[in-house]
């Protein structure tokens, strides 16, 4: 069974204020991603990569067409469908981190428990902090901290619930190449690791050996879509 799959997706946005000339950013796009995949989803700027991201991840509406994850239609969602989604089973890494910067990094990434009135065991956080190699920050603000870190603790808080899928967007964006190397390195490990299916956006091509699957899109359609035998 496939853990997140669309069908024909369409997302078409109005150009002009009165809705006369339209954008086709997705045309009939469609796949079936697996559990443990790491799927690398690339193609040039104003391709409908971060669209497609949004669609899955459900941040965004399809024009037409449907996601489905675990065979359930987003569309379909409950509001506790929904809450249990976006808050139990999966996580989003976005390229400029977003983190708070009035909460210390240890804060930052027990936020999504504190949201969901779930315990916050200390030892939890620290664990994780580790596992990204942020332990020695938990005290630390954002702002007193490099792009690569803050990434790092953005992808710690994507992880702190335990999802079965988490999403980046371009989360090498505005790293250099020796830093954007280690945080796709994190992926690989906590795609092999703890196991959880990675749907990632970059543009750069030699981040391809860290996944298993890659799709490429252009002009708003898939025009590659194969395995990775890293
Ligand atoms: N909210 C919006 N309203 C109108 N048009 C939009 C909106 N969001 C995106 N677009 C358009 O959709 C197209 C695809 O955008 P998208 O951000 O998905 O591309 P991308 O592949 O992520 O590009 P980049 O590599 O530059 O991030 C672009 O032409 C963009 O202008
Ligand atoms: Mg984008």
């Amino acid at each position: 069974m496939p853990i997140i799959e669309a069908k024909n997706l369409v997302k078409i946005y109005q150009e002009t204020k009165k809705g006369t000339k339209q954008n086709v950013v997705l045309q009939n796009v469609s796949f079936a991603i697996d559990e443990k995949e790491f799927v690398i989803i690339t193609g040039p700027s104003g391709s409908g990569k971060t669209t497609l991201l949004y669609l899955l991840s459900k941040l965004e509406e399809p024009t037409t067409g449907d996601v489905f994850f675990e065979n359930k239609n987003l569309k379909d969602f409950t509001k506790q469908e929904e809450r249990a989604f976006r808050q139990d089973l999966t996580g989003f890494v976005f390229q400029s981190y977003e983190l708070i910067p009035t909460l210390t990094v240890f804060d930052n990434v027990a936020l999504p428990l504190i949201i969901k009135g779930a315990k916050v065991n200390p030892d939890h956080i620290s664990n994780v902090l580790k596992l990204v190699g942020m332990e020695p920050f938990a005290k630390s603000y954002p702002d007193q901290l490099s792009g690569g870190e803050k990434q790092r603790v953005a992808i710690a808080r994507s992880i702190v619930h335990g999802p079965k899928v988490v999403f980046a967007d371009e989360p090498t964006g505005n790293l250099d190449k020796q830093k954007a190397e280690e945080i796709m390195e994190l992926f690989k490990r906590i795609n092999v690791e703890n196991g959880t299916t990675i749907i990632l956006v970059t543009h750069n091509l030699a981040h391809l050996v860290y996944g298993t699957r890659v799709i490429e899109l252009s002009n708003a359609r898939i025009i590659k879509d194969e395995v990775l035998h890293g």
